[in-house]
């Protein structure tokens, strides 16, 4: 069963047009052991945007549901963002470590160049911009590529800095100044996003806490910034005395117990999917948390691929990515004028860009 038409919500309430996908393309090539699966959510404000992700998924079914859920998100990210783009998404299934190859990626490849400029794809969970090279040789809608090829390379730099931008945003809204210094911040997962997050907020004169479960990048991050407090865990983070709580490593960190526990006023960070259950967005609000919705201020990496399309220019791309300020301003007095966690207006203005813009576009035609 999928819900690729929207004809199996009968459980889930009323379908709505955000629901449905326009385009879901299974991808398959023997001889190289490609199989994938393009999802594009919908092209209302432009070309599907949206990572591949290579991934060993238990069974087809659990790939189609991921690829599903994935490009519906990035529609909703793309949308926020201010960027002319649609969602979409890809998943590959398989192990990246035993199955990449260069005849994989390239058929791959051939499969994004058949939708005509429909899909664009990037780097997500097992990809990186060397393989964005290798897809990019047999089409011309791959973004996140290496610097050396014209790309916008390791998206994570401006991932960083839009989530410093809404945490900047969020402390003016809570505190009335945008400035994170003399704060506590704990930042959980010091990988890609969160070892660069660290680097903003100590800048700017943070005082910083981490826990990651990686030693190797507890022990990286300690030697660039050695002032820096380490905590054991999750638990141990969220139940100290933090300002602002950044959830830079899985989804899911916010759930009943964490949000129960949690003693900050501001909820900022990186991570994909925060919320683990649709009405923790409630629990925080009633809680009197500011959260900062996860897709809105982590859409500086998309931002950043998104202006390889155009020839990648990083300070057109940083200035961009800089409007996340106002944005997420304009998220919390939104919220707070209709009586609504700032995760659901997110969603509303989202919708309501794909729904008024998106009219005057019509069907993308590609290129
Ligand atoms: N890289 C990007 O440009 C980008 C863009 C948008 C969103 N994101 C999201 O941001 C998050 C981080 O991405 P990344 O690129 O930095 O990934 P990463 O793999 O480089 O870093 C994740 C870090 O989290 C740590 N971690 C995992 N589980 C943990 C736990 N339970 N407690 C503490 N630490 C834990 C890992 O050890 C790792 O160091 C992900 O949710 C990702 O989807 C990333």
């Amino acid at each position: 069963m999928t819900d690729v038409f929207g004809l199996s919500h009968k459980d889930a309430g009323p379908v709505t047009g955000q629901n449905r996908h326009e385009q879901v393309v299974f991808c398959s090539d023997e001889r190289s052991g490609l199989r994938a699966i393009i999802a594009i959510h919908n092209t209302a404000l432009g070309p599907g945007l949206g990572g591949t992700r290579f991934y060993p998924y238990e069974s087809e079914q659990a790939a189609l549901a991921d690829v599903l859920n994935l490009s519906r998100a990035m529609a909703y990210k793309n949308a926020l963002a201010g960027l002319d783009l649609g969602g979409g998404k890809a998943v590959i299934i398989g192990d990246p470590a035993k199955d990449k190859s260069e005849a994989l990626l390239r058929a791959y490849g051939r499969f994004v160049q058949s939708l005509g400029g429909r899909y664009y794809t990037a780097c997500d969970v097992g990809t990186y911009s060397e393989d964005m090279d290798v897809v990019a040789r047999e089409s011309s809608y791959v973004t996140g590529r290496t610097p050396a090829n014209g790309g916008a390379g390791d998206s994570s730099i401006l991932t960083a800095y839009g989530v410093f931008q809404g945490m900047r945003a969020a402390a003016e809204y809570a505190y009335g100044t945008p400035t994170l210094r003399g704060r506590r911040v704990g930042v959980e997962g010091v990988g890609k996003v969160g070892h660069r997050l660290v680097g903003h907020l100590v800048e700017e004169g943070a005082e910083v806490v981490i826990c990651d479960v990686s030693e190797a990048a507890v022990e990286r991050l300690l030697r660039r910034h050695p002032r820096v407090e380490v905590v054991a865990d999750r638990l141990e983070l969220t139940g100290s005395d933090i300002d602002v709580y950044a959830p830079c490593s899985l989804g899911g960190a916010l759930d009943d117990e964490t949000v129960a526990r949690l003693r900050a006023t501001i909820v900022c960070g990186g991570a994909n999917n925060q919320l683990a259950h649709p009405g923790v967005e409630k629990q925080l609000a009633d809680r009197g948390i500011l959260y900062a919705p996860d897709y809105l201020v982590n859409s500086g990496g998309v931002i950043q691929v998104a202006d390889e399309i155009a020839g990648f220019n990083m300070d057109r791309a940083r200035a961009k990515a800089t409007q996340i300020y106002d944005t997420t301003l304009k998220i919390f007095s939104t919220a707070a004028e209709d009586g609504i966690p700032p995760a659901v207006a997110a969603d509303r203005l989202a919708e309501r860009r794909m729904s008024e813009v998106g009219r005057i576009r019509g069907i993308w035609l590609g290129h």
